[in-house]
């Protein structure tokens, strides 16, 4: 059904399609700027969970905020589909992080050896536009990592109040960007137990999950608040 629908909206073009547009990563940056909360509460996350001289994948790293923010502590790989966020991430890093343009869907044929930890932040999972693609990367991460290696993803929670769309539209959490530089792109908005199946399936244990305000204040929730404004999760899965 999200199939068809994104055939009808946007012919033959895929969610990563959308992403090659160069102009998506020049206004990348300012876009960021406006969500300066999320951006410090993620990587000050991560750099309490990555330990010094671990080898890193960041999967769909943007301009790189990730890689910069790591790359003092840790040997960092980043990927991306977009040429464009790869380049300036380049001109950023200066050579610290090593640097690949691909698609994550095939993340096992772009990478050699293992990882330490493996992270696909600010719902960059939620771009894979198919259950299927979705299901099958958490299957080649798991490949990836070295044994007790971690996964650490970000992404939008479908039960957030402002989400009540997606219970009425019989979705199952796919959003369909209808204007902008995103449109076409799907954004999958994820349940916590969505998450908790994927990583049961694929040879994961959750072991700590951090409920979020909206982006926009990223604080963490915690009590009862968490069952109405939790915006977006951080899940952090160890291999199991
Ligand atoms: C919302 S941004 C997140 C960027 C970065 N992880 C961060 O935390 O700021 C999603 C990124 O995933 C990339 N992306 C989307 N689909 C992809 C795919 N199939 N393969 C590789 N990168 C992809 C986009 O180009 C974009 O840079």
């Amino acid at each position: 059904m999200t199939y068809l629908k994104k055939i009808l909206i946007v012919g033959n073009m895929t969610s990563a399609d959308v992403y090659k547009n160069p102009a998506i990563a020049e206004n990348y940056d300012a876009i960021l700027a406006k969500r300066k909360s999320l951006c410090f509460f993620d990587t000050e996350y991560l750099r309490k969970n990555i330990k010094s001289g671990d080898r890193v994948l960041d999967l769909g790293c943007g301009t790189g905020r990730h890689l910069l923010g790591l790359c003092d502590l840790a040997e960092m790989t980043g990927i991306d589909i977009s040429p464009k966020m790869i380049e300036i991430a380049d001109r950023k890093l200066k050579g610290k992080a090593k640097l690949i343009v691909g698609d994550i869907i095939n993340v096992n044929s772009l990478v050699d050896g293992k990882f330490n930890v493996v992270l696909m932040m600010y719902h960059t999972l939620g771009s894979i536009d198919s259950s299927v693609s979705r299901a099958d990367l958490f299957c080649q991460i798991n490949k990836l990592l070295k044994e007790n290696g971690r996964l650490i993803l970000h992404v939008h929670n479908r039960r957030h109040i402002k989400n009540l769309r997606f219970l009425l539209q019989r979705t199952k959490g796919d959003k369909i960007i209808k204007e902008g530089l995103l449109k076409g792109a799907i954004i999958h908005f994820f349940t916590k137990k969505e998450v908790e199946e994927l990583a049961n399936e694929h040879g994961f244990k959750m072991e700590e999950v951090i409920c979020l305000k909206y982006p926009e204040e990223a604080e963490e929730i915690r009590g009862w608040k968490k069952y109405f404004c939790t915006g977006g999760y951080i899940f952090n899965l160890r291999k199991k």
